[in-house]
């Protein structure tokens, strides 16, 4: 099983709709996959799963629902493993037991992979905290989802930092090498220009356009998929999930 996180510390561009998109499409091509909403904001899971979440991934980690209990069906292809945002408890586990439980996240993807799903996609909130150390030190994969701002490319190089300390403390290679710049307008010299800038880096670029049919199909609690089929963004997360295949 594949697992991939898509992080980046930074807020609002695009971690969710991103790996939303990207779990829907591994999905609809037949890949078993389930996508794990990992920030205790739980935006991936109000777009998915809405309000009908009885047991969350904080339950699952704290060992007080099974795995079986608390992944849902978001349709025939996609399972996802949602978060309980109001009143919920991820932060405050992860703060509280991820110390003394390190291999909590180790142990989550060996169940998932033997219920034989062959990709875990993961959403992280843009803390930098030991939740998402956690996840990426068990992840197959980092993606850096990124607005096509000046400072991004800051972003970049703190992350790298950050990734560099986590495979020398863990001891493993974690793949980190495609940047999908998303909310792009062409017609925006500075989008173009950054673009420009960006695609210097030693990275597998993606680049999703400015699309309001993404913040609608959240609104729908559908995927881009289901809400829009004739979307103009679908063609970058079409080269984007095959990169992934
Ligand atoms: N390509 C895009 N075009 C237009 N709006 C987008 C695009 N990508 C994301 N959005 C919107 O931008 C906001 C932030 O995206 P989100 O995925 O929640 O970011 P993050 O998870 O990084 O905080 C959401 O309202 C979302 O619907
Ligand atoms: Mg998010």
């Amino acid at each position: 099983m594949k697992k991939i996180c898509f992080y980046i510390q930074k807020g609002g561009v695009g971690k969710t709709s991103v790996s939303g998109t990207v779990a829907a499409n591994l999905a609809r091509k037949g890949k078993k996959t389930v996508y794990l909403d990992c920030d205790p904001q739980g935006n991936a899971s109000s777009w998915y799963c809405g309000e009908t979440i009885e047991h969350d991934i904080a339950d699952v980690l704290a060992r007080r629902a099974t795995l079986a209990q608390a992944i849902q069906a978001v349709n025939p292809s996609l399972s996802m493993v949602p978060v309980v945002a109001i009143g919920g408890t991820l932060k405050e586990w992860a703060e509280t037991k991820l110390q003394q439980n390190p291999k909590a996240f180790e142990f989550l993807s060996q169940d998932l992979a033997a219920l034989g799903f062959e990709f875990a996609i993961y959403d992280c909130s843009p803390s930098f905290s030991q939740l998402e150390r956690a996840l990426i030190a068990d992840a197959d994969e980092v993606i850096n989802p990124l607005s096509p701002e000046f400072f991004s490319v800051d972003g970049i190089e703190i992350f790298l930092a950050e990734l560099r300390k986590i495979e020398d403390a863990y001891r493993r290679t974690i793949r980190n090498d495609k940047i999908v710049l998303n909310m792009v307008n062409k017609s925006f010299a500075r989008h173009r220009e950054f673009q420009r800038v960006i695609q210097k880096l030693h990275y597998h670029i993606f680049t999703i356009p400015q699309d309001a049919k993404i913040a609608e199909c959240q609104i729908a609690h559908q995927s881009l998929y289901d809400y829009a089929p004739g979307a103009k963004s679908l063609e970058g997360f079409e080269s984007l999930t095959s990169a992934l295949l």
